[in-house]
């Protein structure tokens, strides 16, 4: 079970001041030395916290996995082929949301997506769609060609514990499927220490994007320590 530690806030917060700290590069920094597997960041169309010039300094010193979320834009693409992150996760975007709202529906985007995806394979890239958890997503995600799905986890981690196990084996069973059509399974969206273990139930998900939760708990202990209290978390089900 691996863990990506989504350092985009680090940005937001640097952001609020139009300053040039705290800096993402110092955080990801952190987050590995605690024991991160990997770090994402999501480069928006706005960049409203990750620039360029974060992702492309983060290129360079991550030792670990580095991962892009991005739009499925021309633009993006070309940024993603200079700069070849290790994974990319095609996210949908809208202008002004907060954050990601919903997973892509790939029922509606065909085969434009299906071309998008293997150019950035062919440099190498491994490649994933953010989908909600539905198998006939995840179906067409393996048919135009992605590696790995990212399961949204936002609806389970709103639902109270006592009703979120119909959402667990929601997502059971979307991870079920896409080990069948041999696609990799993650999961993300609002999870955070206590939500995390409840998905240890489901073991094709093989990795979490946790972001939010992290920056909010280093903001107290500092990022190295939050980061090693998710690991910690993460490593119960290892
Ligand atoms: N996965 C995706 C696709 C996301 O857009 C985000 C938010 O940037 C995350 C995971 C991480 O979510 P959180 O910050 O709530 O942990």
């Amino acid at each position: 079970m691996q863990l990506s530690v989504n350092v985009d806030h680090i940005a937001t917060l640097r952001e609020a001041r139009k300053e040039d700290f705290p800096d993402p590069i110092h955080a990801a920094v952190e987050a590995e030395l605690g024991g991160a597997d990997g770090i994402t960041v999501h480069l928006r169309g706005d960049r409203r916290h990750i620039k360029e010039r974060d992702f492309e300094l983060l290129r360079r010193i991550v030792k670990t996995e580095l991962t892009l979320e991005m739009a499925a834009t021309k633009s993006m693409s070309d940024i993603a082929q200079r700069i070849v992150p290790d994974c990319i996760t095609i996210v949908p975007e809208t202008p002004g949301e907060v954050t990601t709202q919903g997973g892509l529906n790939l029922l509606r985007l065909k085969e434009d997506l299906k071309i998008f995806i293997s150019t950035l394979r062919d440099r190498n890239i491994v490649v994933g769609i953010f989908v909600d958890p539905d198998i006939g997503q995840a179906k067409e995600a393996a048919r135009l060609g992605a590696q790995y799905i990212e399961i949204n986890t936002s609806t389970y981690s709103q639902t109270r514990v006592t009703k979120n196990k119909d959402e667990v084996i929601r997502i059971a069973r979307v991870a079920k499927a896409a080990k069948r059509e041999g696609l990799g399974v993650h999961a993300g969206h609002g999870l955070d220490y206590k939500n995390t273990p409840h998905l240890f139930s489901v073991p094709e998900i093989t990795g979490f994007s946790i972001g939010f939760a992290i920056v909010a708990r280093a903001v107290f202990v500092g990022f190295r320590q939050a980061t090693q209290e998710m690991v910690e978390v993460i490593k119960g089900a290892r």
